[in-house]
């Protein structure tokens, strides 16, 4: 199968590539190394299996020309593309609404021109600031006002779901939509605000490890790894075209009790400080205090579990850290 990953050479993509080459596909990334790197991709490119079935293109998805010729090539396409990262939205107001609404838009369309089934990778931030847990598919959505511009992300991945439903809908385009919830592992950089690298690499560091807030907001955290299995699983089930489902851990923990655990695991001495979310945000920020997803519709449907327990993340996201020398 010729396989298109929109955003391939990011931290998700990079590990699409990778499984979709070890099944036998062909993988054409898309990609225009705003937040991603050739690097995470010279492990597929150096092994003799794989490096001939890969192909990689440095562009925009804003590119039509560039996009009509790989979804025309290929038989289905992973859109993973965008602008991510609560700090890289806050840095990038208008390229991050560009990028994930008129790129995404241009991604569908030339799907639908040239019928080719496609997954959208939306995410967890799509809920808002819900208290409850777990998330269900079809719970209703809670945002702050347009004037804090946290909230741009989650519309614009909002309007990429209503978008792509939209398609299916007009079209019979066959879509599929995956809410992420906190994806952690090798590659993720801490630059742009991902909490698990950024804390790991200043307990490693021997640097105050720095929470936001109270520390009491929770998340879960899934192994991407999974995460691909989930993926791919769910491009392969006919039962999946025209559905929305949630991705992720059902592990739930608090920010402080994640950054005790990371020094713990690093056996670093450095202290654990919380600092108030002005110091580091613009003065309207403002948080989600939990976010557990609900994954029984894609365990319904697919059987997916993840399999990597939140220990197993962070010795694999430490053991990445101290390999690359951070
Ligand atoms: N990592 C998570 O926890 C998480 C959670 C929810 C949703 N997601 C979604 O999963 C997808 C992948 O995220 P990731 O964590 O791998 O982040 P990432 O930043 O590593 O990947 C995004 C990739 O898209 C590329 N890109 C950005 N703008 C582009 C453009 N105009 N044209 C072509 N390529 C472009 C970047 O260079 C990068 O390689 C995103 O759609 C993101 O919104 C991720």
């Amino acid at each position: 199968m010729r396989v298109l990953i929109t955003g391939g050479a990011g931290f998700i993509g990079s590990h699409l590539a990778q499984a979709c080459l070890a099944r036998g596909d062909e993988v054409y990334v898309l990609d225009d190394l705003s937040t991603g790197s050739l690097e995470n991709l010279r492990e597929a490119k150096e092994n003799p299996e794989t490096a001939g079935r890969l192909f990689v293109h440095v562009d925009s998805i804003l590119n039509d020309q560039r996009l009509m010729e790989l979804t025309g090539i290929c038989d289905v396409v992973f859109h993973l593309a965008a602008a991510v990262g609560v700090r890289y939205i806050l840095d990038n107001p208008l390229l991050s609404i560009r990028v994930n609404i008129q790129g995404t838009e241009k991604v569908l369309e030339w799907c639908s021109k040239f019928r080719k089934k496609v997954l959208i990778a939306s995410s967890s931030e799509v809920y808002g600031k819900h208290l409850h847990a777990p998330l269900v598919e079809d719970d209703n959505i809670i945002y702050g006002p347009t004037s804090r511009f946290r909230w741009s992300y989650a519309a614009s991945k909002l309007m990429d779901e209503f978008t792509a439903l939209a398609y299916h809908r007009t079209t019979g385009l066959p879509v599929i939509i995956v809410r992420l919830f906190n994806t952690v592992g090798p590659r993720q950089t801490g630059a742009y605000g991902m909490v698990i690298p950024r804390l790991a690499a200043q307990a490693l560091a021997g640097e105050p490890v720095t929470v936001y807030g109270d520390g009491k907001q929770t998340r879960t955290f899934t192994y991407v790894e999974d995460v691909v299995e989930a993926l791919t699983g769910l491009m392969d089930h006919p039962g999946a075209v025209g559905e929305i489902f949630n991705v992720g851990g059902t592990e739930e923990i608090s920010i402080h009790d994640l950054a005790l655990r990371i020094t713990a695991m690093t056996g670093s001495s450095s202290p654990v400080g919380l600092i108030p979310y002005e110091s580091a945000f613009p003065k309207e920020f403002e948080d989600m205090r939990r976010r557990v997803p609900s994954i029984e519709k894609i365990r319904a449907l697919t059987g997916f579990t993840p399999k990597t327990g939140l220990d197993a993340i962070l010795e694999k996201v430490i053991a990445h850290i101290k390999a690359r020398g951070a």
